[in-house]
């Protein structure tokens, strides 16, 4: 959407992945309070987005909706007052339908126009609009109305849809939003993490600057998976470019949450300025190599053992689409180490599930 915004995928938190329908004004507070604490906010994470329930059941008499009463009582644009005096930047959440897929708050399909207006007087930095209760009405003509209602009320919001996939984005992609899901919803598991990563890789060739596809948020830290699946699942996510919305309890991370989500180096390859999603470049039995361009000629590499034992995974320069004989220098973005002047391949003996994050970087 030419809104201005997300000329990088879009990084912060969402309540749902852990909380749910369990959210309250306090929760969004502490949780902005220790995106600033555990310097998150630092490293880029700056959207603190509220996912579904907040509103109540019905609008009010005048058709506005309205939050909570009963956990948002001080209201959304006193909530967006405190999230912005922190430095960081409140998102909120609708749906392209009658309801909200919780079937507990109204959906904004034929409200449009008011809601936007609504959501931008509040002060709201970012939407994710949902697709349940849709009358059959296909996403391709409910979702580009709350697009250009979001530009008419001259704030730039964040533009997330969340369609499931449901849209091939060829037809519509950024001319509607700034990130489009390109997937059912994740699980806390290993199975439906990769089956998410697979899915969105179909689409690579869509993502750019101002609009990212979106295989859903983060499960880090939410404890469903082992740490080398986290690794990398937050790798993978990382490389694709997709938006890096933290989807545990920040107020609570443990050591290796910390240091899987605040890997600076990995960061910087999902916020590389030239916005190229990477892409899996080989698979051969669930030994996998995924690659993507980076700014200044290099290259983001992923050895991924999807495997179920230990395996050698091999990216030749054939793989990764180098001349033969170009020697580089890898960095390794989870050892903090480089190995100079490696030519030829670049190999790692994985244990399963686990992967190597590399930054190569040509002589
Ligand atoms: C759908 C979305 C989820 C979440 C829930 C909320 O399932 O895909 O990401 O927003 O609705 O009810």
């Amino acid at each position: 959407l030419d809104n201005g915004v997300g000329q990088t995928p879009p990084m912060g938190w969402n309540s749902w992945n852990h909380f749910q329908c369990d959210i309250s004004e306090a929760l969004i507070k502490e949780t902005a309070d220790a995106m600033v604490s555990t310097g998150l906010a630092d490293l880029g994470y700056q959207y603190i987005n509220i996912d579904d329930c907040w509103a109540e059941l019905n609008r009010d008499s005048k058709g506005y909706m309205v939050a909570k009463s009963s956990t948002f009582p001080s209201g959304m644009k006193a909530l967006a007052d405190y999230v912005h005096s922190k430095g960081l930047k409140l998102g909120i959440y609708s749906d392209a339908g009658n309801q909200t897929c919780s079937k507990r708050m109204p959906g904004s399909l034929g409200h449009e126009e008011q809601d936007a207006k609504t959501f931008a007087s509040w002060g709201i930095d970012y939407l994710k609009y949902d697709n349940c209760e849709n009358n059959d009405v296909t996403p391709k003509e409910r979702y580009p109305r709350m697009g250009e209602a979001l530009v008419q009320s001259g704030r730039p919001i964040f533009y997330s849809l969340c369609e499931w996939g449901a849209e091939d984005p060829s037809i519509w992609g950024k001319s509607v939003g700034n990130s489009w899901r390109t997937t059912s919803d994740i699980e806390d598991k290993w199975d439906s993490m990769i089956s998410c990563a697979d899915q969105n890789n179909k689409w690579a060739s869509y993502a750019g600057p101002g609009g990212w596809n979106d295989p859903d948020m983060l499960e880090v830290g939410n404890g469903g998976m082992t740490t080398e699946e986290y690794r990398a699942h937050f790798s993978i996510w990382a490389l694709v470019k997709a938006p890096l919305l933290i989807g545990c309890d920040i107020r609570a991370l443990d050591d290796i949450t910390k240091e899987l989500l605040r890997n600076s180096e990995v960061i910087a390859v999902n916020q590389d300025k030239l916005g190229i999603q990477g892409k899996k470049v080989k698979s051969n039995d669930d030994l996998e190599v995924w690659a993507g361009p980076l700014s200044d000629n290099r290259l983001a590499v992923v050895l991924w053992n999807r495997s179920s034992s230990k395996a050698i995974v091999t990216a030749s320069w054939s793989d990764l689409g180098l001349k033969p004989g170009t020697s580089i220098d890898a960095r390794d973005l989870w050892e903090h180490s480089t190995q100079s002047k490696v030519s030829g391949d670049i190999s790692a003996e994985l244990d399963s599930h686990a992967c190597k994050m590399y930054i190569l970087t040509p002589n």
